[in-house]
């Protein structure tokens, strides 16, 4: 089940303030806390956005304001001029994770495409929906189009979510011809998927009329009288130029008349039609030029029970109709009509048993880079760890310490000399304290003797004398390891400078594998558009016998699961099933054997190619009885060949995020970096070390 929606509209003044207050008034029935989340909004002044404020304060939700959005549009206009795409969607996806985990349900409300691209913001918020997980309702604006029209935006849009892995539980034909709903509702049944709801609501003028207050927002201006009826809604305007005979004959209901502040004429007309049982209720009245009607005038006019709005404007009339042409209406808190109006058109028209059915079995497949990204950084952050970075005369690494520790999410010890590390700092303007940061240097420490000791006594049967253990832990790679044998550090990532053998060969040598565990294998967090794949062994055993295949599978099996994907293990060949005949495919199918024997838990298959392993289609055809074929999500490879170029062609054909290698299998965790990482490989390196040094 999911307990988010994302409402996604394709261009402005779409109404989807009915679906928001429908589907709030629909959940506050059911479930005990209901959160709104608008995450940008088009408000930029200090006013309160008017979504938010009219659903919050009519169904009285208790976030804070400021809680329920996160950037005004100029602000993620900004940051996306400066490239800062990735801290939009992380600062979004973090707010709605918090408002996810304190409330029953997140009612999301995409953008208003007031202004700006509007392809742009299409594409905005599909990623917004896709990152945070959760299924979308589509609404359109169906005013002034024709059937056709109507069926192309909707199938345009829905294909545009769907193709990005984004599901739609219904797509909302709003403020249609009345006359046109069998029909609108028909082709669009007929042009979506068949599992979608379609909804069609057709056009309510109480709704879409502006009142005259948002009338006299637009125009400015001084009200003479009227002001407690600035409620009226406004259906219709014209101007008052011609003669009142004529004027009058153009009076329709909730009209509002614009006319110069002397033609005292049409204003007592106007007011008299109102009351007259022959003509229709009059919305109100605005006065242009900055003229006021003479007192004579006036005098009548307070002599009258019913005066309409009437608004004295400085503008000419030209001005006034156009700002009054471009009056749209708004939802607001003090408009509890149109709200309740509102709510009583999603009743009347959504389906809502067959939504709440959607609502129930809706199940995220998604998970997309960000999202994965997020769920690390908040999980090292639950059980802070200690990590030490043996390279602190590199700056990428300085850089990654300087936001690891700013986000608060481990504490860290860099090992280098304490003033260069300084002026390092001071060089690369990062204002990094480094009295929350340990630094040590090896060499001077008052550890580096026992250090030396224990490396003697457990390297001794290997001919390391206490000499060359003494000249080992002047090494980096060997006393920051000796920290994390010894408890001094959780974890250790090094590798930016030295290379694999030099960097994991002290873990190998005394930190040695955990019970159970024979070989020290790695994995690769492949972050691709829609999901996250484990990618083992791609870093450390150029030729794994079958037993070590299994070993690798296993670990990277457990390695998923701690980081909340479960496994399907596909034993990667280039022979799929029973078919294939050679060494290398024996060595996968003993090794898948094996597996299944020693872990009858997992869901593995092999020996299997990759395109079986991953795509449903050729997976159904190879393997139709496999529960991994066209679903595996942990792929092993038969050698660190093909592991690592696989890989590497992934990562760079894709654009997918390559998160590790992290090794497995060690008593502690010790990771490496390649020589070419950037800061935010060093920084995600640093995350699942800490995750890993949790478990
Ligand atoms: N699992 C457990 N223990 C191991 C493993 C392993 N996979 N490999 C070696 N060891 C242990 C050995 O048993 C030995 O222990 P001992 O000294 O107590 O007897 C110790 O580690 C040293 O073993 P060596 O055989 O001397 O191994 P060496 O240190 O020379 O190399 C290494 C090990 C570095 C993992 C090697 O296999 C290697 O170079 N692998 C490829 C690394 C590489 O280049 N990867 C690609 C680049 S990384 C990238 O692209 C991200």
């Amino acid at each position: 089940m999911t307990n988010a929606i994302y409402l996604a509209t394709t261009e402005p003044y779409s109404g989807k303030s009915i679906i928001s207050l429908g589907l709030v008034n629909l959940l506050v029935g059911k479930a005990a806390k209901i959160a709104f989340f608008k995450p940008v909004i088009s408000s930029e002044g200090p006013e309160k956005e008017s979504h938010i404020d009219s659903i919050a304060s009519y169904f009285n939700l208790s976030e804070p304001y400021e809680n329920m959005f996160v950037f005004t549009r100029s602000e993620v206009i900004k940051h996306i001029n400066a490239g800062n795409e990735a801290y939009i969607i992380d600062s979004i996806i973090g707010r709605f994770k918090q408002l996810q985990e304190s409330h029953d349900f997140v009612v999301v409300e995409g953008t208003d495409f007031i202004g700006g691209s509007a392809i742009g913001e299409f594409g905005g918020n599909i990623s917004i929906a896709k990152n945070l997980g959760i299924p979308a309702a589509i609404i359109l604006n169906g005013q002034g189009k024709s059937v056709s029209e109507i069926v192309d935006a909707a199938v345009n849009a829905t294909k545009s979510f769907i193709d990005n892995g984004v599901e739609i539980l219904t797509v909302v034909a709003n403020k249609i011809d009345l006359e046109k709903e069998g029909e609108i509702r028909a082709q669009l049944t007929k042009a979506l998927p068949v599992d979608l709801i379609v909804t069609s609501i057709p056009r309510n003028k109480d709704l879409d009329s502006p009142t005259m207050k948002e009338i006299f927002q637009a125009v400015g201006g001084k009200i003479l009288f009227g002001e407690h009826l600035l409620s009226n809604p406004v259906d219709d305007s014209i101007v008052g130029a011609m003669q009142l005979h004529n004027c009058l004959m153009r009076f329709n209901k909730n009209t509002l008349v614009v006319t110069p502040g002397d033609r005292g004429d049409i204003i007592i007309g106007a007011l008299q039609a109102n009351i007259s049982k022959k003509y229709s209720k009059v919305a109100g009245i605005v006065l242009t030029g900055g003229l006021v009607p003479e007192q004579s005038i006036i005098n009548l006019i307070e002599g009258l029970d019913t005066v309409v709005p009437i608004i004295s404007v400085e503008s000419g009339t030209f001005k006034t109709v156009s700002r009054v042409a471009g009056t749209q209406s708004k939802i607001s808190p003090d408009n509890k009509e149109k709200i309740t109006l509102a709510i009583g058109i999603f009743d009347k028209y959504v389906d809502v048993k067959a939504l709440e059915k959607k609502i129930i079995s809706f199940h995220s497949k998604i998970l997309t880079p960000r999202m994965f990204q997020y769920q690390i950084v908040k999980r090292a952050k639950e059980h802070k760890k200690h990590i030490v970075l043996p390279e602190g005369d590199d700056d990428r690494i300085l850089i990654a310490a300087d936001s690891l520790i700013k986000q608060n999410v481990v504490d860290l010890t860099i090992l280098g000399n304490k003033e260069s590390i300084g002026a390092a700092l001071k060089r690369l303007n990062l204002s990094m304290d480094l009295e929350k940061v340990k630094v040590i240097n090896p060499t001077t420490d008052e550890r580096y003797n026992e250090y030396a000791e224990t490396l003697y006594e457990l390297r001794k049967n290997k001919n390391v004398s206490m000499e060359m253990a003494r000249d080992l832990m002047q090494d980096v790679s060997y006393f920051g390891t000796m920290m994390v044998f010894k408890g001094a550090a959780d974890g250790m990532v090094s590798g930016a400078v030295h290379t694999t053998q030099h960097t994991i060969r002290p873990a190998l040598q005394f930190v040695k594998t955990k019970p159970g565990v024979t070989t020290v294998s790695s994995i690769f967090f492949m972050c691709l558009p829609n999901r996250v794949s484990i990618f083992g062994d791609c870093a450390v055993n150029p030729n794994p016998t079958a037993e070590q295949l299994a070993d690798i599978a296993i670990s990277s099996a457990e390695s998923s699961i701690m980081f909340g994907i479960e496994p399907k293990v596909a034993m990667l060949s280039y022979s799929s099933g029973a078919s294939g005949e050679g060494e290398d495919v024996e060595k996968v199918r003993k090794a898948t054997e094996l597996v299944r024997q020693r872990r009858p838990d997992l869901k593995v298959e092999g020996p299997i190619q990759y395109d079986a392993a991953v795509d449903a289609s050729v997976g159904k055809k190879k393997m139709p009885d496999s529960e991994v074929a066209g679903r595996a999500n942990v792929l092993i490879f038969p050698d660190l060949n093909t592991g690592n170029n696989t890989y590497k062609a992934v990562q760079r054909e894709t654009g997918a995020l390559a998160i590790g290698p992290m090794l497995q299998g060690l008593k502690k965790p010790v990771n490496d970096l390649s020589r070419g990482c950037t800061v935010e490989d060093i920084f995600n390196t640093v995350v699942i070390t800490a995750i890993q040094a949790q478990q």
